[in-house]
């Protein structure tokens, strides 16, 4: 048996320079989806080359689209059209991807042959019922194990038809598993969340042609549309540039600039909530790239002091908290995080996994069901960090690494691939001190 792969992080230099980050997730994995179901072929550049987005191309060459790669950030999709998906002769393997579980469920509910989904260990863990429900609803037939949880067995020819949905979670992925299932279904399907959420699905539909009506918080289109091929830009992923606006405002020295980053309003929480703790972040550089907004952030240290993060910011930073709990470990004072229970469902148990590590390192942590105090100011020690194969879990505590008198080593890094590949090289050409074993 191979041991799995760690990190061991210390305290570096300060951060400089000039980094681009790789291409959006949420986008990567939707411009795919949308492109094999056009009539005909799209570009896709800045994909990003990880193993979720990857996952989710073979996944569509599994059910017969060729999808040609000449570069590692391009996709060239060839489109057979809403009703050219071909059934699959083997599971579909999604990764770690919750992202292409859920919205592949949509999909695959209303095609007319059967498919199997089954993902990682953690994927296997997370709850599905969330869409299969609505799915439901809609005509589909999809069976989970008992407890909600994949694999998901999907039993297709079914007649689907539209619903009108009110969300009882904020969720984009349970958003777009529905709209998908509606482009197939009879009649009207509209959607309502109780908080708005990332609208990627909604905005690439409407770029490859269908009629959709959105608003935050709102979305609805009818069945029996076709996709017209589109070429998508993704831009630079905000979710991944947080480790850096994080790190560069917490190490003493700091400034970086990270270029053209994708500011869509519902993923820049983590922005507010750092300003609101003393950030210093400038936005240069304003520009639209594929119909999203794109700016370079420009992050210098600066001290932080803790906050109460607003609970309206939660759904838009919803990914970025194990790299907040990071910042707050070193503002002075206590930050409150509040209305977050969602993170318990995540790649991890994120407000465990963050607690636990935290205290390892000599913070002090109050958990709640839905949030955390964390009692920041105190310098960080050494210590072994389980990131429970979650490379959000992972990430924050390289950074944390930087903060520590000693040495933080990193268990389980290797899904760090999902959504970040070069990370590591990143960031220690930027000054981190982050070598693997
Ligand atoms: C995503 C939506 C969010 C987010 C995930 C990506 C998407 O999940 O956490 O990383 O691409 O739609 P939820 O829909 O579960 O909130």
């Amino acid at each position: 048996m191979t041991a799995s792969p760690y990190w061991i992080a210390h305290k570096g230099q300060p951060l400089q320079g000039s980094l681009t980050i790789p291409g959006d997730k949420s986008v990567s994995h939707r411009s795919v989806m949308f492109a094999a179901l056009a009539d005909g072929v799209s570009r896709i550049d800045g994909f990003l080359e990880g193993e979720d987005t990857r996952a989710t191309a073979a996944i569509f060459s599994q059910m017969g689209v060729r999808i040609d790669t000449p570069s590692p950030s391009q996709r060239i999709v060839h489109g057979v059209g809403v009703d050219g998906l071909k059934a699959p002769s083997a599971p579909l393997d999604c990764g770690n991807a919750g992202t292409g579980m859920r919205l592949l469920a949509g999909l695959l509910a209303a095609q007319p042959f059967d498919s199997v989904m089954v993902g990682d260990e953690s994927l296997s863990r997370r709850p599905m019922r969330r869409v299969t429900g609505p799915l439901a609803e809609m005509g589909a037939k999809i069976d989970t194990e008992a407890d909600g949880t994949p694999p998901l067995r999907v039993h297709g020819g079914q007649a689907l038809h539209g619903i009108t949905f009110a969300s009882p979670v904020a969720s984009a992925q349970v958003k777009s598993a529905v709209l998908l299932a509606g482009l197939y279904a009879d009649g009207e399907t509209s959607v309502t969340e109780p908080h708005p959420t990332r609208d990627y699905s909604e905005r690439m539909l409407r770029a490859f042609g269908v009629e959709i009506d959105f608003s935050p918080g709102k979305a609805r289109l009818r069945g029996g549309q076709r996709l017209r091929p589109t070429d998508i830009v993704v831009p630079a992923d905000f979710s991944s540039a947080a480790f850096f606006l994080v790190a560069a405002s917490v190490i003493p020295g700091s400034e970086l600039r990270l270029r053209a980053v994708g500011l869509n309003p519902r993923r820049t929480g983590l922005l507010a909530a750092l300003r609101l703790m003393g950030a210093d972040i400038t936005e240069e550089n304003h520009a639209e790239q594929g119909g999203e907004a794109v700016a370079d952030l420009v992050v210098r240290y600066a001290p932080l002091h803790g906050a109460e993060i607003p609970e309206a910011l939660v759904p838009d930073m919803i990914d970025e908290f194990p790299a907040l709990f990071v910042a707050a470990a070193a503002a002075q004072g206590n930050t409150v995080v509040r209305g977050a229970a969602e993170l318990r469902v995540k790649e991890s148990d994120r407000l465990a996994a963050m607690a636990t590590g935290l205290r390892t390192l000599g913070v002090q942590v109050d958990e709640t069901d839905d949030g955390a105090t964390i009692h920041g100011g105190a310098v960080l020690g050494s210590g072994t960090i389980e990131s429970h194969g979650d490379h959000r879990i992972a990430m924050a505590f390289a950074i944390a690494g930087q903060l520590s008198s000693g040495e933080v080593r990193v268990n389980d890094i290797a899904n760090v691939a999902t959504s970040f590949p070069d990370f590591d090289g990143l960031a220690t050409g930027a000054g981190f001190a982050l070598r693997a074993g």
